[in-house]
């Protein structure tokens, strides 16, 4: 049986990754890789191919940067072209990228089945293209692979045959589980040392306003008085900084750090170390809480609600005011009593190799 593993963009690679290898390990089953090209600088792209071992695609399909009907309908396209000329018994896509949108439309049409890593995680908020990308996966993915409980719900309200959805756990702290020692044993970047905070940032909501990005440039000015930040810069946050006048702002705040973005090894070894995480990204919410750092969110909803009610995560918007009172809120915690949520516990890849390698024997669409 052949399962076609789709990824396209940054956040897909950590989660495939170790289905990908769970997969290969399994007898009578061959896996095969594609890229979409969505993310295609090598340090947005080929970094975490390196650090992450996963195998050379079978086709990059190399759709790049466009809008979002643009990217889609590339994917959709090019995507179903590949699978036209090849057999799948089913699809693997993960996340909630445009990507994983397209790969999944293109392969149910063509009645190959879709498996979903990270499936059921709803923000509520229909302006984020995540959160429709999530919605419309789900509703045609045959597999739906949950990490948390607030999955489970959604899902079942949302009619999805109870059938079709399995609790796993969460196969991205696989991959964080996996690489921390290695991590740790990296050097920080030059004439860092702790205690310092990371920061990232790359949703449109914060980065496509400039009052709201000089907002948030204030907030980071009264923040690096207490602690130096880094912060690897995402290229639409560095566009957007360029494009508002505010990049000379930025780098001209004592103790931020610009950097450019990181491989998945270097920014682990940054978060691991760090003694607080600003963010707008949905993963680092939960790696920050297994590496147990307080991150507080800039954005007023999250759709990994178990971050937050471990005691890990706060949700503080993007005003200066709050963000400032987030970060002291977050580091007067003791990291030791946040707590993990159930499947977070490195065995997520090899727990959806046995749904998938069960559905191989008996498929169903
Ligand atoms: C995409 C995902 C988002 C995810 C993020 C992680 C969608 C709708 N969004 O957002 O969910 O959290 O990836 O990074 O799928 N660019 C480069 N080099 C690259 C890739 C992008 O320079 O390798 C620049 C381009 O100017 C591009 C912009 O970044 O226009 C945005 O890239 P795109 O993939 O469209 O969206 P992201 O903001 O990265």
């Amino acid at each position: 049986m052949k399962v076609t593993v789709v990824v396209g963009a940054r956040p897909n690679f950590m989660k495939a990754a170790p289905v990908i290898s769970a997969l290969k390990r399994r007898d009578g089953i061959d896996v095969e890789v594609v890229h979409t090209g969505q993310h295609y600088d090598e340090r947005m792209s080929d970094a975490f191919f390196r650090d992450l071992g996963i195998p050379e695609p079978t086709a990059n399909l190399a759709v790049g940067s466009q809008s979002h009907a643009r990217q889609t309908a590339e994917v959709l396209t090019r995507f179903e072209e590949f699978l036209r000329n090849t057999r799948s018994d089913l699809a693997v896509v993960a996340g909630d990228v445009n990507s994983t949108i397209a790969a999944a439309l293109a392969a149910v049409k063509l009645l190959v089945p879709v498996a979903h890593i990270e499936a059921g995680l709803r923000s509520f908020d229909r302006t984020m293209p995540e959160e429709i990308n999530r919605i419309l996966t789900d509703s045609i993915s045959a597999l739906l692979f949950v990490t948390e409980p607030s999955g489970l719900r959604h899902l079942q309200r949302e009619g999805i045959p109870a059938e079709r959805v399995h609790y796993v756990g969460n196969s991205m702290i696989d991959t964080l589980l996996r690489m921390k020692d290695r991590a740790l044993g990296m050097p920080l970047p030059p004439g860092i040392q702790a205690p310092f905070g990371v920061m990232t940032l790359h949703r449109p909501s914060n980065v496509d306003s400039p009052a709201v990005l000089a907002g948030i440039l204030d907030a980071l000015a009264g923040l690096c008085r207490d602690l130096p930040l880094l912060w690897p810069i995402h290229p639409r946050s560095e566009k957007n900084l360029e494009e508002f006048g505010l990049i000379g702002r930025a780098r001209g705040i004592p103790r931020l750090h610009l950097l450019p973005p990181c491989g998945y090894l270097e920014f682990l070894a940054m978060m691991a170390r760090a003694r607080l995480i600003l963010t707008d990204s949905g993963g680092i919410q939960e790696e920050a809480l297994v590496l147990r750092v307080p991150v507080i969110t800039l954005r007023d909803n999250t759709e990994r609600p178990i971050t937050v009610e471990c005691g890990g995560n706060l949700l503080c918007g993007s005003e200066p005011s709050r963000i400032r009172a987030a970060a002291r809120t977050m580091m007067d915690l003791d990291p030791a009593e946040f707590r993990i949520p159930e499947g977070w516990d490195g065995r997520a890849g090899e727990r959806i190799a046995d749904v998938i390698a069960r559905f191989l024997k008996d498929p169903w669409l």
